[in-house]
């Protein structure tokens, strides 16, 4: 349903992206209405934000003539949400302490309507105990986040967790949060600011247009990993293939079928702090899969099916270089000697952890709710008891925030 959106641009360098914001959401039906901070008006015009919007600019709290047609808190009301992109540090922070020295700010305290920020800026700024305290009152009154995401600065040799999100995933947060659902998928956590991938369900791998190699993963395993990775904060991908579940909320979901598939979407997701790799991906292909259906002629043997080896999407991912998460984390699915078979998959992938479970037929591993791993380090083998899927995945990410935090302090 179309509704009124009133856009706060800040000062940073990724005001630019919010012209093509202006663009997605009235691409979704929504009338914007635009406010430009000061600063703002160092990197966009009022008049570019204003052609887009088709509407007037607001820019000063003194305007004489905004205050006598449409103040400050008119502006505030005849909304029904509030975004702010880019979220500088500066805008959170006197958001956060309720100033209102100018016309956006002004707005903001005015306001009783649902408030979405998208921060921005650089990513000391944002590891900075300042902005921490900042995030987690604004957290506290009520305030939803999307993002930042982790990746390269504006500025040379930068990297880490500050660049806004894109327009698109702010436009989904947007109607997310308008439907009556959340975006705080990025509230304040020990995985705020971080970027999890997690690969999740079969793949299936075509025999012919009509029929497909697959095994018995439910995706239930690598989707509450997903779903844990957001409630600690944490923007997550999600690449799946065919399951029969919902998309996680606040979660990017992509779905996949095939390996080949599912390697091209891990690799676009790329860079993360944390991959874990749950799908259970088939080894093999057929070769050359016909473009039309096999017939069955009769009398005669079933053609051959050739097999090949597909990509190992893991093995890929874990090898040295600067895309590689900090840490990869990879699933073994085994019958027998379990975390004998583990230890030898981690060194052969290059994996950090694997998540050892056992999937006999007697288990129920596939397709169940419950699941008993084993955590394989390179140090220690942990014997985890017999829990729920959803448990496993709390502590998996629980453990990988741990790690983070000690292995690389702030990012
Ligand atoms: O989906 P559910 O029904 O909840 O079941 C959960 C599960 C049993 C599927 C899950 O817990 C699990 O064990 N996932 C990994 C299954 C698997 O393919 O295991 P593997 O031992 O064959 O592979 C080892 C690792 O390499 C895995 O992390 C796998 O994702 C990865 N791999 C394997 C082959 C390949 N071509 N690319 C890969 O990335």
């Amino acid at each position: 349903m179309a509704r009124r959106i009133l856009l706060i641009i800040g000062g940073g360098i990724a005001a630019y992206k919010s012209l093509d914001l202006i663009r997605r959401l009235r691409e979704r039906g929504h009338g914007v209405r635009v406010v430009l901070t000061r600063a703002a008006q160092e990197f966009i015009t009022p008049l570019a934000a204003g052609a887009l919007s088709n509407d007037r600019v607001f820019t000063d709290l003194f305007d004489l003539d905004d205050e006598r047609e449409i103040g400050h808190i008119r502006l505030s009301r005849e909304t029904d949400l509030i975004v702010v992109a880019p979220a500088t540090a500066d805008l959170l922070a006197k958001l956060a302490t309720g100033q209102a020295g100018d016309l956006a700010t002004a707005v903001l305290l005015a306001s009783d309507k649902p408030v979405l920020v998208a921060p921005a800026m650089n990513p000391r700024m944002w590891q900075h105990p300042a902005t921490r305290r900042n995030l987690r009152q604004l957290a506290a009154d009520g305030v939803h986040f999307i993002g930042p995401n982790s990746g390269e600065m504006a500025e040379r040799g930068e990297a880490g967790p500050g660049r806004m999100s894109e327009p698109t995933e702010i436009a989904e947060a947007v109607d997310r949060l308008l439907a009556g659902g959340t975006a705080r998928a990025l509230a304040e956590g020990p995985l705020s600011g971080r970027h999890v991938l997690v690969t999740s369900g079969p793949t299936h791998e075509p025999i012919d247009p009509v029929r497909y190699i697959a095994n018995r993963s439910s995706g239930k395993q690598g989707h509450a990993i997903a779903t844990a990775a957001a409630a600690l904060g944490a923007r997550v991908t999600l690449v799946s293939g065919p399951v029969a579940l919902p998309d996680p909320e606040g979660v990017t979901t992509i779905a996949v079928t095939t390996a080949a598939q599912m390697l091209e979407a891990v690799r676009a997701a790329l860079p993360a702090d944390v991959a874990v790799f749950a799908a259970a991906v088939a080894d093999w292909r057929v070769a050359m899969a016909p473009d039309q259906k096999l017939k069955k002629a009769q009398g005669t043997a079933p053609a051959p099916l050739v097999l090949t080896e597909n990509p190992d999407i893991l093995k890929t991912i874990a090898v040295p270089g600067p895309k590689r998460p900090a840490l990869v984390i990879g699933f073994a699915a085994e019958t027998e000697n379990v975390v004998a078979h583990a230890q030898k998959k981690r060194k052969d992938k290059g994996a950090d952890w694997i998540v050892a479970n056992d999937v006999s037929p007697a288990t129920g591993t596939f397709g169940g709710d419950r699941n008993t791993v084993h955590l394989v380090t390179a140090e220690e083998a942990e014997n985890w008891p017999t829990q729920s899927k959803d448990e496993v995945a709390r502590r998996i990410v629980l453990r990988a925030a741990h790690f983070l935090a000690a292995n690389q302090t702030d990012v």
